[in-house]
C-alpha cells in the first residue's frame, strides 16, 4: 500500500491502534474515547453542561477576544478570506463560547452558566512533543458569577480531571493580574525599568517591550530572568480590592486542600484576562498542561453594554496523554466483537451474512469475514479479533439446522440448534436482551 500524500505537519491521525510518529506516542481511538468519557464524567459531577461551537469563527472576533498583540493572533492563526468574510480556525474556545453566550442570551437560561467543552483547536505553532497545529482542548467556563468561589470551582474541576487519572506531581501556579488600570500602571513601570536594558534583550522581548511588556516576564532566557529579579513587581501595583479578591480565591482553593504556589510573574499569553490567572504544569512536559483565568471584560469587548463576570480553564488533551504515557497508564483494551461467524461454503456465507444482521439487531457485537477466504484464514481473523466465541457453519450444519460454537478461551466446542444461537450468546455474554 502506498501514497505520497501525508497528513499535514503538526496534525495526527487517531487510528484503532496505538502508534508512534515524530516522537509522539499517539493513542488509538479506544484510549481517546476512554479519556474523553472520564473527563465528561468529571465535568458532569461538577455540574457542567457541554457546548459545541463551530470549528471556524470570524477572524475579527477571535482577534478582539484573544488580543491583537497576542502570539496567537499575530503569528499562529490559520485564517483565510472568502468573499467579504475573514475566517479563522478557532485557536481556543473561550472567545467562541462568550460569543455564543451573548448571541443566544444564555443569561436567560439561568444567572450562572456552567459550560464545558472538548474539541479540536488550531494554532500554527512549531510542532514539538505535546505541541501540535491541530490539538484538542477540554475545559470549562463559568459565566455570570463574580464570586471568588467560581475561580476556586474552576481550579477544583481542573484538578479533579487529573485526579481521576491518578496523576500526581503537578504544579499549580496562581496569580492575579488585577484590573486593566492596575495592569496599565504596572506595564508602564515595567517598560520604564526595561528601556535602559533594551540592547540586552532578545529580539522577541524587544518586540514585546513595545507591544506588551508583561509577556517578557514569561522569558525562559537566564540573563533576562536575572535582569527581571530587579524589576518592579505586579503585586506592588495592585489595589486593596484586587488583593482581597485574590486572597479569597486562594483561601477557597486552600479550603479544598489543593496545593498551589502564587507566582506574580504568571501573565498568560491571551489578552482577555483580568484578576485571577492560573496554570497547571507537570515535570514531564515543557509547556503547560492547562491555562486558566478570569476574563470579566471580554463580554464588553464583544459589544455587550455591561461586563459579564466569567472564569474558566482549558487543557490540552495531547498533553494529558503525554503525562499518562510517562506515568505508564494502562488503557482498557479496544472493544472486541462478542462473536465471530465463520462460514464454510457459499450457502453458509449467505447464512452468516443474514445471521450477523439479526444478531446485531438483537444487540450482539458481531464480526465476520468479507473476503470469501478459506476457513483457516477466517479462523486466523477470528483469533485476531479476540472475539471470545466463534460460530462455525458449513452446508452440513445448515441442513441439520445446527451450528458449532467454539469457546476460544477454553478451546471447547459444542453443537447447538441454530435457533438457540442468540439465546446462547446472550447467556454467555450476560448481555441484556
Ligand atoms: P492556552 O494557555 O492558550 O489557554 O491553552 C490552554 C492549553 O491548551 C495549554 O495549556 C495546552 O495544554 C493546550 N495547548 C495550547 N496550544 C497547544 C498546542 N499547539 N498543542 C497542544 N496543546 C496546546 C487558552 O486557550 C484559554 N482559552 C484558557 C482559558 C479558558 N482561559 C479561560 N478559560
Amino acid at each position: 500500500m502506498q501514497t505520497s500524500f501525508r497528513n499535514i505537519k503538526g496534525t495526527f491521525d487517531v487510528l484503532p491502534h496505538d502508534y508512534t510518529a515524530a516522537g509522539n506516542q499517539t493513542y488509538g481511538s479506544a484510549a481517546w474515547l476512554f479519556v474523553e468519557r472520564r473527563i465528561r464524567e468529571v465535568f458532569e459531577r461538577y455540574d457542567f453542561r457541554e457546548v459545541r461551537t463551530p470549528m471556524f469563527e470570524p477572524t475579527e472576533m477571535i482577534a478582539r477576544g484573544v488580543g491583537e498583540t497576542s502570539d496567537i493572533v499575530t503569528k499562529e492563526m490559520f485564517a483565510w478570506t472568502k468573499g467579504d468574510t475573514n475566517y479563522v480556525l478557532r485557536p481556543e474556545l473561550t472567545a467562541p463560547i462568550m460569543r455564543a453566550y451573548l448571541q443566544h442570551r444564555l443569561d436567560q437560561q439561568g444567572p450562572v452558566q456552567r459550560l464545558s467543552y472538548i474539541g479540536p483547536c488550531f494554532r500554527a505553532e512549531r510542532p514539538a512533543r505535546g505541541r501540535f497545529r491541530q490539538f484538542h482542548q477540554f475545559g470549562v467556563e463559568i459565566i455570570g458569577s463574580s464570586d471568588p468561589r467560581s475561580d476556586a470551582e474552576v481550579v477544583a474541576v481542573l484538578m479533579a480531571v487529573y485526579g481521576a487519572f491518578g496523576i500526581k506531581n503537578l504544579r499549580l501556579r496562581m496569580n492575579t493580574l488585577g484590573t486593566p488600570e492596575e495592569r496599565a500602571a504596572y506595564k508602564a513601570a515595567l517598560r520604564t525599568f526595561l528601556l535602559p536594558h533594551r540592547e540586552a534583550l532578545s529580539d522577541i522581548s524587544r518586540e514585546r517591550l513595545e507591544k506588551n511588556p508583561l509577556r517578557i516576564l514569561d522569558t525562559k532566557l537566564e540573563h533576562e530572568q536575572a535582569l527581571l529579579t530587579e524589576a518592579p513587581v505586579l503585586t506592588d501595583f495592585l489595589g486593596g480590592e484586587t488583593r482581597a479578591f485574590f486572597d479569597r480565591v486562594c483561601g477557597y482553593v486552600q479550603d479544598l486542600g489543593i496545593p498551589f504556589i502564587t507566582d506574580p510573574k504568571l501573565v498568560r499569553g491571551l489578552d482577555y484576562y483580568a484578576h485571577t490567572t492560573f496554570e497547571l504544569e507537570s515535570e514531564a512536559l515543557n509547556g503547560a498542561l492547562a491555562g486558566a483565568g478570569r476574563y470579566d471584560l471580554l463580554a464588553k469587548d464583544f459589544g455587550n453594554p455591561n461586563p459579564v463576570p466569567a472564569v474558566g480553564f482549558a487543557a490540552g488533551m495531547e498533553r494529558l496523554f503525554v503525562v499518562l504515557n510517562d506515568a505508564g497508564y494502562v488503557f482498557p483494551n479496544p472493544l472486541t466483537p462478542d462473536v465471530f461467524l465463520v462460514a464454510m461454503g457459499a450457502e453458509a456465507e449467505n447464512w452468516v451474512f443474514r445471521k450477523a444482521q439479526s444478531l446485531r439487531t438483537a444487540g450482539i457485537r458481531v464480526a465476520f469475514d468479507l473476503k470469501g477466504r478459506s476457513m483457516k484464514a477466517q479462523m486466523r481473523e477470528a483469533d485476531r479479533s479476540r472475539a471470545p466465541f466463534v460460530v462455525i457453519v458449513g452446508d452440513q450444519e445448515l441442513s441439520a439446522q445446527a451450528v458449532n460454537l467454539k469457546n476460544m478461551a477454553e478451546g471447547t466446542q459444542e453443537t447447538i440448534p441454530e435457533d438457540r444461537l442468540l439465546q446462547k450468546i446472550q447467556s454467555l455474554n450476560h448481555h441484556p436482551s
